[in-house]
């Protein structure tokens, strides 16, 4: 069974994406750590002339190891780093068939991101699409950073946030939107185990309406 699971910056995709994952003992992938890792890896030569041909070949040689150190990779400055490099067509072709691989392993997978439903795993058996209002992703992620003992400023987070999300939907090599068979599910007014229930829900009721068609 594939599960792709596609929202915005913050929408609570991760931790459900996990939280699936635990509960369908599958293997999850986080595929915002790739672009995150890209981007980290090119900090350096932000919006320098080079940016673009340097975020291609660390693409290309992006090493799994590099997708350790989470606390640099699930920083405010990475994520606006990935959104950058996230635009550049060759890179997305470069990451590529690392998901689609861990897709396609024994007993399927959950993959969570912004195109594993329209791009990557258009085939995946379920997608979700989960959604939430512009402030409680604010709110959710600012409290994040917090229990990490970092000092939050939740009006810059805000516009980052919206930054972030504007540069991903203008994507044009994107992938960003909803796919047309993807449930969506606003987390807006759930918290993580409601989220949960009903994205299990979800899931059970596809899967049972898919072996009745069989
Ligand atoms: O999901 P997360 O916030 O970690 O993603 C960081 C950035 O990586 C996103 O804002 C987006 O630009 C990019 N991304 C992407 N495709 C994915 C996952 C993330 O372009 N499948």
């Amino acid at each position: 069974m594939i599960i792709a699971v596609d929202g915005p910056a913050a929408s609570g995709k991760g931790t459900l994406a996990e939280g699936l994952a635990r509960h369908y003992r599958l293997p999850h992938l986080d595929t915002g750590l790739l672009y995150r890792a890209v981007g980290l890896a090119v900090a350096d030569r932000e919006d320098g002339p080079d940016f673009e041909p340097a975020a291609i070949a660390a693409a290309q040689g992006l090493d799994p190891a590099q997708l350790a150190d989470r606390d640099a990779l699930t920083s405010a400055e990475a994520g606006v780093l990935a959104s950058k490099v996230a635009v550049i067509g060759p890179v997305r072709a470069a990451l590529f068939d690392f998901q689609r691989s861990f897709a396609l392993q024994p007993g399927g997978a959950v993959l969570d991101g912004r195109d594993i439903g329209t791009k990557i795993c258009p085939d995946a058996d379920v997608k979700l699409f989960i959604q939430a209002d512009s402030k409680a992703r604010m709110e959710r992620r600012a409290r994040q950073l917090e229990k990490r003992g970092l000092v939050v400023d939740r009006y810059a987070l805000y516009h980052q946030i919206e930054a972030r999300d504007a540069r991903d939907m203008l994507n044009p090599n994107g992938g960003f939107y909803k796919a047309a068979d993807a449930h969506l599910l606003d987390t807006t007014l759930l918290d993580i185990e409601a989220a949960l229930r009903a994205a299990i829900e979800i899931v059970d009721r596809t899967m049972a309406l898919k072996a009745g068609d069989r």
